[in-house]
């Protein structure tokens, strides 16, 4: 297994390069469909329905009024669970990598609720301290060091709860991923990487000693899972 040690410092980079590509210019109008009202495919329509569980879950987790809260949408795309925050008074800063999805966010808003739209990374430590941050499915295509990197980064600056989710592996899904990689990807998409619970939990746990792990949630339905974690200062 790769340690910190021999893992590439350019991972996170190369990806977030990678990633800002596929959902600004690639994806972008897929993914504005996706999270619309528009009719999407019957596959498409689970994903749907799950990321809107799954939105609902985590807005669960916040408390219900969040006036003079700061909150940070770490990867916001589009930007609903964005507004669902601001509608509950909390002052939101929603990022993306992804200027053409910022565009749309910032389009879609209600013109009542007052959101700053920023694109670049998350980790851009000129956005401040927050009371709470949500990375809904941000971090589902970095991998696992990447990702307690990403954490790191984002507790060091949060006073309340870190929201985010990650792809859960099972064996099954991580010989399908290993069997998926053997072929070229036609649509650029870069990979979702499963990762095992019990890794990250290790991982979050000796590189963040002052953070503990609280609630979880796994979505599952049709083409789309995703767990939820919440991290939460000792
Ligand atoms: C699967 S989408 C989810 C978007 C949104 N959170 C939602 O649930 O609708 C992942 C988003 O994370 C953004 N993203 C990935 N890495 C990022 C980074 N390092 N900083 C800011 N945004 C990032 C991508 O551009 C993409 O829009």
């Amino acid at each position: 297994m790769m340690n910190s040690a021999t893992y590439p410092a350019h991972s996170y980079q190369d990806r977030r390069t990678r990633l800002e590509t596929y959902f600004d210019r690639t994806a972008s109008k897929t993914w504005e469909q996706l999270t619309s009202d528009a009719p999407v495919s019957k596959i498409r329509a689970t994903v749907r329905a799950g990321r809107d569980r799954m939105r609902a879950t985590l807005l669960s987790w916040l408390p219900h009024d969040m006036t003079g809260l700061r909150l940070l949408d770490a990867g916001c795309g589009t930007g609903a669970l964005a507004v669902e925050a601001a509608k509950r008074g909390a002052d939101v800063v929603a990022i993306d990598v992804a200027g053409s999805l910022v565009k749309i966010a910032a389009q879609r808003a209600p013109r009542d609720v007052k959101i700053e739209w920023r694109t670049g990374d998350m980790l851009d430590p000129a956005l401040g301290r927050f009371d709470h941050v949500v990375a809904m499915d941000s971090l589902i295509h970095y991998r696992p060091f990447d990702i307690v990197a990403v954490l790191q980064g984002l507790t060091e600056r949060t006073g309340g709860s870190l929201l985010y989710t990650f792809a859960p592996s099972s064996p099954a899904l991580e010989v399908m991923h290993k069997v998926g990689k053997l072929f070229p990807r036609s649509d650029r998409a870069p990979a979702i990487e499963p990762v095992r619970e019990r890794l990250l939990r290790t991982l979050v746990a000796s590189a963040m000693p002052a953070t503990s792990i609280g609630r979880g949630e796994r979505v599952s339905g049709g083409f789309y899972t995703s767990q939820a974690m919440e991290l939460l200062p000792q």
